[in-house]
């Protein structure tokens, strides 16, 4: 009698469900029945390359956040996707340098005396808080109030420079430093998602961890090292287009039937599989929806998820950032500067009246404005929480539109020098596969969260239903590394070796 192979479903095909299937195929061949369903109608998730105005140009993942050690870049080399291209790429010239800060009004910040000192204030707070050496504000366990703290210490201990070059009397010192250090969290709060910095817990910085060595972004595009996942799969393995809507299982405590194989799955086709194993990696947005009961939104499960899952899901931070590219007009073929942007603070939601500024709200936490590389005549800003949500329901003329006000009120002499002809950006919040951009450990939450996400059902030990029926991957999965690809990467690989050793399949 030939044993019937056990059957695996991997719910997802974004870099963790696809390195899941990468590894169970390579290392079990034709063991197990493997199966990959994706919603959407192309792979990647997450990480999505495309062609703009002639550059390539990245809508997700764009970075490898450090080089040394990390599974991205190793792929990335192996394949030779770092090799020079045919097609110009986002940041082929590495990271910008030598940013023009400018102040809203139009005054160009004197960079040793005012733009650096901020700067490096800044860098050193979240140095401290990634080392574990910061304190916490009194009674505010965020990062938002910890800076805020660090921004006070140091303006009253610093000696007002009288070298500062400040000369517009429309602004004073403190109220300089207040933007330029509000620039600073901009920063953060796309590196992080959070939209507001007061939720993102500062103890649990100092448990992430980054690679050494330099960022860079893939010359051939993030896409590629997807493509590299799927080309060693069987063709068939992976079905575009298959929602999934409900996973049911058996919990083991009475509530859940009896079925072989144990998980059943219900696709929005109405389509239904049976599984022995699922991998679910979808995003924290998507699991956040399923537990919240939106309707149509997200995955239900029967019985519903244990309390310590729904917790962790309820708890962990999931927000929003957009990438908001702008192809200027031929004409305006000059450079355009790596522009910072120190707004007035204070003004976000309706100040713009008072100042009689033309600048919308939604714009006001953009820390920068940057070609995609020194010559490109694509520009870059980024966006994230209430303001990259907004972004995502306009349409283009009132994007372009509140972008020239933008530049008319930082860069007053060339009004007319650049004018945007068109825009792309992207819409991962709205978008019901993803519902945001990635997670962080919000104040309500802690590091041993990430760690409950990764947790298999059903939980315990000696219970008389099968084991690992549900699995969970992804980058909201890994305790150290959440939010990159390579988080997700490593996930994939974790699920991978759980179902490997359960068969005793490897080393
Ligand atoms: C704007 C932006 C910039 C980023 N920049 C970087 C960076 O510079 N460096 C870096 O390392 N990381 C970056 N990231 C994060 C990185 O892209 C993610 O951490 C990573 O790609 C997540 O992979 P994943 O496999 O965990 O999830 P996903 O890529 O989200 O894959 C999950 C898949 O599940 C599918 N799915 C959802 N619901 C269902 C359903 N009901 N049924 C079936 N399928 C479903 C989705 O369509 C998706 O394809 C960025 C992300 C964004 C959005
Ligand atoms: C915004 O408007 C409200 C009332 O409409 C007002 O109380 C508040 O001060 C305004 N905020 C700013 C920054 O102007
Ligand atoms: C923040 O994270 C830490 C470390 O994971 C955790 O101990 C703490 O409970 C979390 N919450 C707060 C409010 O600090």
């Amino acid at each position: 009698m030939v044993a019937k192979k056990a059957k695996i479903v991997i719910v997802g095909a974004g870099i963790a469900g696809l390195t899941a299937a990468y590894r169970l195929y390579a290392i079990s061949h034709d063991l197990f029945d493997l199966t990959v369903f994706e919603a959407g109608d192309r792979i990647g998730g997450r990480i999505l390359t495309t062609v703009f105005s002639g550059d390539r140009i990245e809508m997700g993942a764009t970075w490898i956040h450090g080089i040394g050690g990390s599974p991205v870049h190793a792929i990335a080399t192996d394949q030779n996707l770092l090799e020079e291209s045919s097609c110009n790429w986002e940041r082929m010239d590495g990271f910008p340098s030598g940013p023009l800060t400018i102040a809203e009004g139009g005054f160009t910040v004197n960079q040793d005396h005012l733009a650096r000192p901020i700067s490096s204030l800044y860098r050193r707070l979240m140095d401290d808080a990634r080392t574990g050496d910061a304190k916490s504000a009194d009674g505010h366990p965020g990062v938002g109030a910890y800076l805020r703290q660090g921004l006070l210490q140091y303006q009253a201990t610093r000696t007002a420079s009288t070298n500062t070059g400040l000369e517009d009397d429309t602004w004073s010192l403190e109220a300089l430093e207040e933007s330029l250090f509000a620039m600073e969290e901009c920063t953060e709060r796309t590196c992080t998602s959070a939209d507001d910095l007061s939720d993102l817990n500062l103890s649990a910085e100092s448990e992430y961890r980054e690679f050494p060595g330099d960022h860079i972004t893939i010359s051939k595009g993030y896409s590629r090292i997807i493509e590299h996942l799927t080309s060693a799969l069987p063709p068939g393995t992976i079905h575009l287009g298959k929602k999934l809507c409900l996973i049911k299982w058996c919990s083991g405590d009475g509530a859940s039937p009896e079925r072989s194989p144990p998980v059943r799955l219900h696709f929005s086709d109405d389509s239904v599989v049976d599984a022995d194993h699922v991998i679910v990696t979808v995003s924290l947005g998507v699991l956040k929806a399923g537990i919240m009961k939106e309707d149509g939104k997200g995955i239900k499960f029967d019985p519903a998820l244990p309390d310590f899952k729904r917790e962790a899901i309820g708890r962990l931070g999931f927000g929003v950032v957009d990438k908001l590219f702008m192809e200027m007009e031929t004409e305006s073929r000059e450079a355009f500067p790596f522009m910072r942007l120190a707004f007035r603070q204070g003004l976000e939601e309706n100040g713009s009246m008072r100042h009689a500024s033309k600048i919308p709200w939604w714009i006001r936490k953009t820390e920068s404005i940057c070609p995609i590389y020194r010559e490109s005549h694509v520009l870059l800003a980024w966006f994230a929480g209430k303001e990259a949500m907004h972004l995502e329901s306009l349409d283009d003329e009132e994007i372009i539109s509140g972008v020239h006000a933008t530049l008319e009120g930082f860069l007053p002499s060339i009004k007319t020098g650049c004018r945007i002809a068109s825009v792309k950006r992207s819409r991962w919040g709205t978008d019901p596969s993803f519902l945001g951009s990635y997670s962080y450990v919000s104040v309500a939450s802690s590091i041993e969260d990430l760690d409950l996400m990764a947790e298999p059902l059903p939980r315990g030990k000696g219970l008389e239903v099968p084991r690992l029926q549900i699995l969970f991957a992804g980058e909201a999965t890994h305790r150290t590394h959440y939010s990159t690809t390579h988080g997700a990467y490593y996930s994939g690989i974790r699920e991978a070796d759980r179902l490997l050793r359960f068969y005793n399949v490897g080393n």
